[in-house]
């Protein structure tokens, strides 16, 4: 992994992801980094939080983490996002940030990010249906953004929306699809102002690709990955728990807080184990999942939590 440990430009793709990414893998491959200038002080103090360690986990190809995905909204097999993803138009964008916040406002994606520096964050991704990935995101703190709108006392959750484009989104044309659109996910505030949760707009040195959530999408690396919401258009303050896709489909199956624990199966199949891509038959590369996806420093946000009834 100590050949990750780089400062790089990201190429500009697009001209608003130009600026300099801030040096960062998490904590990955600490032990192996070279003892110079790179302390754990020195990541701290670039908001980097301790992550178990991930050193001997290998990145998953691209070609894996962009062409293996979840987005409904461009139909239910795992091949249609990157097949049919590039119908979405990502530019121009526009995101509204509402609710319980002093400074409410709709606001270009440009201006959204003005100023706020990218950082390279190397994450597990566990998905509920049980397998994972390990994707080098490039992304910055929830906290950053959501602060800016100025969060009034009263709250207590978030609530994140994506786009409705019929038009541009076929999975939303669908006959057969049982999802009320928009696609929305939530989380506590606390849960949101961790410093782990990231919103991305890169992965691999590249700009998101469109079937990954393009231009704006959470990653929440301790909860199944149906919690990062992708190509999100809202974002939304709010005093009570704000309703779930998954949880309103099936709440039996899919709970809000949707914390990775092997200790709770899942109502058709178990979570104990996942299989990390690339696997196969022959070689399904299978391992042991891990509480909160191996990113145990949250576990005091669910403090005297039963986590088997707040699944
Ligand atoms: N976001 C939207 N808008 N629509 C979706 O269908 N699927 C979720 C999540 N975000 C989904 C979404 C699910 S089930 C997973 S596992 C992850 O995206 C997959 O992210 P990836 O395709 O980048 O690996």
């Amino acid at each position: 992994m100590a050949e990750r440990i780089r400062s790089y430009e990201i190429t500009p793709e697009s001209a608003w992801l130009s600026r300099r990414a801030v040096l960062g893998a998490g904590v990955a491959g600490l032990a192996a980094w070279p003892s110079h200038a790179l302390s754990q002080d020195w990541l701290g103090q670039r908001g980097f939080a301790p992550g178990a360690p991930i050193a001997d986990e290998a990145e998953t190809p691209f070609e894996y983490a962009s062409a293996y995905n979840n987005f409904y909204e461009f139909g239910s097999d795992k091949d249609d996002p990157a097949r049919h993803a590039h119908e979405m138009t990502v530019d121009p964008w526009t995101v509204e940030v509402s609710g319980e916040v002093a400074k409410p406002g709709k606001i270009g994606i440009e201006d959204l990010l003005g100023g706020i520096d990218l950082e390279e964050r190397i994450y597990r991704l566990r998905c509920v249906e049980a397998w994972s990935m390990v994707i080098p995101w490039i992304g910055f703190p929830v906290k950053k953004l959501i602060e800016r709108f100025e969060p009034t006392g009263a709250a207590k959750y978030v609530a994140f929306e994506t786009l409705v484009r019929p038009s541009e989104m076929r999975g939303q044309r669908s006959f057969f699809s049982s999802i009320d659109w928009p696609y929305v996910e939530g989380l506590r505030l606390d849960e949101a102002y961790h410093p782990l949760a990231i919103f991305a707009v890169g992965m691999y040195g590249k700009v998101l690709p469109n079937q990954n959530g393009a231009p704006l999408r959470l990653v929440v690396p301790w909860k199944y990955g149906f919690k990062s919401i992708k190509s999100i258009v809202g974002i939304r303050l709010t005093r009570r728990q704000p309703p779930t896709t998954w949880n309103l489909l099936q709440a039996r199956e899919y709970g809000f807080y949707a914390n990775v624990n092997p200790a709770v199966d899942h109502p058709r199949w178990s979570q104990k184990t996942e299989r990390r891509l690339p696997s196969s038959l022959f070689a399904p590369n299978r391992i042991d999942t891990k509480p909160f996806n191996g990113y145990e420093e949250v576990a005091p946000l669910y403090a005297g939590m039963d986590l088997r009834k707040h699944f």
